[in-house]
Protein backbone atom coordinates (compact mmCIF):
# COMPACT_ATOMS: atom_id res chain seq x y z
CA UNK A 1 0.00 0.00 0.00
CA UNK A 2 1.70 3.29 -0.94
CA UNK A 3 1.31 6.60 1.54
CA UNK A 4 -1.46 7.96 -0.63
CA UNK A 5 -3.14 5.14 -0.17
CA UNK A 6 -3.25 4.87 3.45
CA UNK A 7 -3.88 8.60 3.80
CA UNK A 8 -7.28 7.80 1.56
CA UNK A 9 -7.56 4.84 3.90
CA UNK A 10 -8.85 6.82 7.39
CA UNK A 11 -5.74 7.88 8.86
CA UNK A 12 -6.55 11.33 8.85
CA UNK A 13 -5.08 11.23 12.34
CA UNK A 14 -2.01 9.13 11.25
CA UNK A 15 0.17 12.74 9.98
CA UNK A 16 -0.51 14.79 13.21
CA UNK A 17 2.91 13.41 14.82
CA UNK A 18 1.51 11.40 17.24
CA UNK A 19 2.49 8.43 16.11
CA UNK A 20 3.75 5.37 16.44
CA UNK A 21 2.96 5.74 20.33
CA UNK A 22 2.34 4.18 23.37
CA UNK A 23 2.06 5.12 27.58
CA UNK A 24 4.03 2.52 29.63
CA UNK A 25 2.47 1.80 32.25
CA UNK A 26 5.21 0.49 34.08
CA UNK A 27 4.74 2.85 36.90
CA UNK A 28 1.21 2.25 38.04
CA UNK A 29 1.51 -1.71 38.25
CA UNK A 30 3.64 -4.32 40.54
CA UNK A 31 6.46 -5.13 37.53
CA UNK A 32 8.65 -7.47 39.77
CA UNK A 33 5.25 -9.35 40.68
CA UNK A 34 4.52 -9.60 36.80
CA UNK A 35 7.65 -10.98 35.96
CA UNK A 36 7.76 -13.64 38.71
CA UNK A 37 4.41 -14.89 37.10
CA UNK A 38 6.61 -15.70 33.70
CA UNK A 39 7.29 -19.67 34.30
CA UNK A 40 3.75 -20.13 35.97
CA UNK A 41 2.09 -18.98 32.87
CA UNK A 42 4.81 -20.75 30.75
CA UNK A 43 3.55 -23.99 32.22
CA UNK A 44 0.03 -23.64 31.72
CA UNK A 45 0.84 -22.33 28.19
CA UNK A 46 2.67 -25.71 27.12
CA UNK A 47 0.07 -27.62 28.83
CA UNK A 48 -2.71 -25.93 26.29
CA UNK A 49 -0.18 -25.92 23.64
CA UNK A 50 -0.06 -30.04 23.85
CA UNK A 51 -3.86 -29.83 23.93
CA UNK A 52 -4.02 -28.03 20.86
CA UNK A 53 -7.49 -26.80 21.40
CA UNK A 54 -7.22 -22.95 22.45
CA UNK A 55 -9.32 -20.91 19.41
CA UNK A 56 -7.21 -18.44 17.00
CA UNK A 57 -6.69 -14.97 16.86
CA UNK A 58 -8.19 -13.22 14.60
CA UNK A 59 -7.21 -10.61 12.67
CA UNK A 60 -9.88 -8.25 11.19
CA UNK A 61 -8.58 -4.73 10.44
CA UNK A 62 -5.25 -5.28 8.74
CA UNK A 63 -3.44 -2.38 7.11
CA UNK A 64 -2.16 -4.97 4.18
CA UNK A 65 -4.92 -7.29 3.33
CA UNK A 66 -2.79 -9.97 2.41
CA UNK A 67 -1.58 -10.89 5.30
CA UNK A 68 -3.81 -13.71 6.91
CA UNK A 69 -6.99 -13.26 8.45
CA UNK A 70 -5.88 -16.46 11.04
CA UNK A 71 -2.01 -15.77 11.31
CA UNK A 72 -2.16 -18.95 13.70
CA UNK A 73 -1.72 -17.14 17.20
CA UNK A 74 -4.37 -18.55 19.75
CA UNK A 75 -6.15 -17.00 22.47
CA UNK A 76 -7.30 -17.99 25.70
CA UNK A 77 -9.74 -16.18 27.23
CA UNK A 78 -10.17 -15.62 31.25
CA UNK A 79 -13.15 -13.60 31.02
CA UNK A 80 -16.20 -14.13 28.38
CA UNK A 81 -19.32 -12.00 28.20
CA UNK A 82 -21.92 -13.56 29.81
CA UNK A 83 -24.83 -16.24 27.97
CA UNK A 84 -27.19 -14.56 25.33
CA UNK A 85 -24.96 -11.56 24.93
CA UNK A 86 -24.68 -10.91 20.95
CA UNK A 87 -20.84 -10.28 19.86
CA UNK A 88 -19.79 -7.38 19.67
CA UNK A 89 -15.98 -6.11 19.62
CA UNK A 90 -16.85 -3.03 21.16
CA UNK A 91 -18.36 -4.37 24.34
CA UNK A 92 -14.72 -5.16 25.90
CA UNK A 93 -14.73 -2.69 28.37
CA UNK A 94 -18.36 -2.84 29.36
CA UNK A 95 -17.27 -4.71 32.74
CA UNK A 96 -20.81 -5.52 33.73
CA UNK A 97 -20.96 -7.78 30.67
CA UNK A 98 -18.16 -9.93 31.40
CA UNK A 99 -17.56 -12.90 34.01
CA UNK A 100 -14.46 -14.97 34.89
CA UNK A 101 -14.41 -18.26 32.52
CA UNK A 102 -13.06 -22.39 33.29
CA UNK A 103 -9.63 -21.40 32.04
CA UNK A 104 -9.56 -18.44 34.52
CA UNK A 105 -8.92 -21.41 37.17
CA UNK A 106 -5.73 -22.62 35.48
CA UNK A 107 -4.25 -19.31 35.90
CA UNK A 108 -5.42 -18.15 39.18
CA UNK A 109 -2.24 -16.50 40.53
CA UNK A 110 -2.50 -14.39 37.50
CA UNK A 111 -6.29 -13.24 37.91
CA UNK A 112 -4.91 -12.57 41.46
CA UNK A 113 -2.33 -10.05 39.63
CA UNK A 114 -4.88 -8.76 37.15
CA UNK A 115 -7.44 -7.70 40.11
CA UNK A 116 -4.35 -5.44 41.59
CA UNK A 117 -3.95 -3.63 39.09
CA UNK A 118 -5.27 -0.32 38.83
CA UNK A 119 -8.68 -0.71 37.34
CA UNK A 120 -12.24 -0.15 39.22
CA UNK A 121 -13.97 -2.15 37.02
CA UNK A 122 -12.59 -5.48 34.59
CA UNK A 123 -13.77 -6.26 31.12
CA UNK A 124 -12.17 -8.79 28.68
CA UNK A 125 -8.93 -10.61 30.34
CA UNK A 126 -7.10 -11.90 27.41
CA UNK A 127 -4.02 -13.76 26.87
CA UNK A 128 -1.82 -14.49 23.37
CA UNK A 129 0.40 -16.82 23.01
CA UNK A 130 2.31 -18.32 19.97
CA UNK A 131 5.35 -21.20 19.77
CA UNK A 132 5.45 -21.71 16.08
CA UNK A 133 7.59 -18.40 15.50
CA UNK A 134 4.19 -16.40 13.72
CA UNK A 135 4.02 -12.34 13.14
CA UNK A 136 1.26 -10.76 13.91
CA UNK A 137 0.41 -8.46 11.15
CA UNK A 138 0.01 -5.07 11.93
CA UNK A 139 -3.62 -4.12 12.45
CA UNK A 140 -5.95 -1.87 14.08
CA UNK A 141 -8.44 -3.31 16.26
CA UNK A 142 -11.27 -1.50 15.10
CA UNK A 143 -12.28 1.64 13.14
CA UNK A 144 -14.57 3.75 15.90
CA UNK A 145 -12.27 6.94 16.66
CA UNK A 146 -14.89 7.94 19.37
CA UNK A 147 -14.53 4.69 21.39
CA UNK A 148 -11.48 4.42 23.44
CA UNK A 149 -10.78 1.60 25.58
CA UNK A 150 -9.45 1.63 28.99
CA UNK A 151 -6.51 -1.35 28.98
CA UNK A 152 -3.04 -3.00 29.03
CA UNK A 153 -1.31 -5.04 27.48
CA UNK A 154 2.09 -6.50 29.31
CA UNK A 155 4.24 -9.15 29.06
CA UNK A 156 5.78 -11.02 31.83
CA UNK A 157 9.30 -11.81 29.49
CA UNK A 158 11.17 -9.57 26.39
CA UNK A 159 10.76 -12.17 24.07
CA UNK A 160 7.41 -10.64 22.12
CA UNK A 161 8.43 -7.72 19.54
CA UNK A 162 5.36 -5.97 19.91
CA UNK A 163 4.97 -2.83 18.04
CA UNK A 164 2.65 0.00 17.24
CA UNK A 165 3.37 1.65 13.62
CA UNK A 166 2.26 4.68 11.62
CA UNK A 167 0.74 3.55 8.55
CA UNK A 168 1.87 7.20 6.34
CA UNK A 169 5.47 6.90 7.39
CA UNK A 170 5.83 3.31 8.49
CA UNK A 171 7.40 3.97 11.35
CA UNK A 172 7.56 1.22 13.95
CA UNK A 173 7.70 1.99 17.89
CA UNK A 174 8.85 -1.29 19.58
CA UNK A 175 6.99 -1.38 23.61
CA UNK A 176 10.62 -1.51 25.31
CA UNK A 177 9.12 -2.30 28.69
CA UNK A 178 6.85 -4.95 29.90
CA UNK A 179 3.20 -2.66 29.76
CA UNK A 180 1.67 -0.53 27.82
CA UNK A 181 -1.65 1.40 26.73
CA UNK A 182 -1.94 1.90 22.94
CA UNK A 183 -4.13 3.77 20.47
CA UNK A 184 -5.83 0.96 18.68
CA UNK A 185 -7.73 2.49 16.02
CA UNK A 186 -5.64 5.51 14.43
CA UNK A 187 -2.73 3.63 14.82
CA UNK A 188 -1.66 0.35 13.98
CA UNK A 189 0.14 -2.67 15.91
CA UNK A 190 1.62 -5.95 15.24
CA UNK A 191 4.23 -8.17 16.76
CA UNK A 192 7.31 -9.71 14.86
CA UNK A 193 8.17 -13.81 15.13
CA UNK A 194 9.72 -14.43 18.61
CA UNK A 195 11.77 -17.28 19.27
CA UNK A 196 10.50 -20.31 21.19
CA UNK A 197 6.83 -19.24 23.20
CA UNK A 198 5.88 -16.10 23.35
CA UNK A 199 2.91 -14.51 24.52
CA UNK A 200 1.01 -11.43 26.18
CA UNK A 201 -1.94 -10.58 28.06
CA UNK A 202 -4.21 -7.87 27.51
CA UNK A 203 -7.11 -6.53 30.38
CA UNK A 204 -9.53 -4.43 29.21
CA UNK A 205 -11.55 -2.37 32.12
CA UNK A 206 -11.77 1.16 33.68
CA UNK A 207 -8.86 2.93 35.19
CA UNK A 208 -9.03 3.41 38.82
CA UNK A 209 -9.95 7.39 39.00
CA UNK A 210 -6.50 8.06 40.37
CA UNK A 211 -5.02 6.71 36.88
CA UNK A 212 -8.09 8.71 34.88
CA UNK A 213 -7.35 12.03 36.68
CA UNK A 214 -4.33 13.56 34.72
CA UNK A 215 -5.74 11.43 31.27
CA UNK A 216 -6.68 13.97 28.75
CA UNK A 217 -10.08 11.75 27.78
CA UNK A 218 -12.41 14.80 26.59
CA UNK A 219 -11.32 15.25 22.90
CA UNK A 220 -13.40 14.52 19.77
CA UNK A 221 -11.13 11.32 18.45
CA UNK A 222 -11.41 10.11 21.85
CA UNK A 223 -9.55 6.51 20.60
CA UNK A 224 -6.59 9.04 20.20
CA UNK A 225 -6.31 9.82 24.00
CA UNK A 226 -3.50 7.42 24.71
CA UNK A 227 -1.56 9.45 22.16
CA UNK A 228 -2.20 12.18 23.39
CA UNK A 229 -1.48 11.13 26.54
CA UNK A 230 1.68 10.06 25.91
CA UNK A 231 2.67 13.08 24.35
CA UNK A 232 2.07 15.03 27.31
CA UNK A 233 4.59 12.93 29.43
CA UNK A 234 7.21 14.63 26.57
CA UNK A 235 7.12 11.52 24.07
CA UNK A 236 8.30 9.67 26.99
CA UNK A 237 7.33 5.84 26.67
FE1 LIG B 1 -4.65 -5.74 18.29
Amino acid sequence: MTAAERQTNGQGEAGTGLYPSYVSMDEFIDVEGLRELDGYITQRLNDHIDRNSDPLFLNQHRLEKGTPYQPGVREIWLTRTVAGTPYNYLDLDKTELWEFTEAASEFTLLVDFIKRLPFSAFGRMLLIYDDGGRTVPAHRDHEETDVCHEFVWMRTNMRKPFYTLNPVTGEKKYIEGHTAWFDTVNQYHGSDAGEGLTFSIRVDGRFTDEIRGPIPFDRANSAATPAIWAAERGGRA
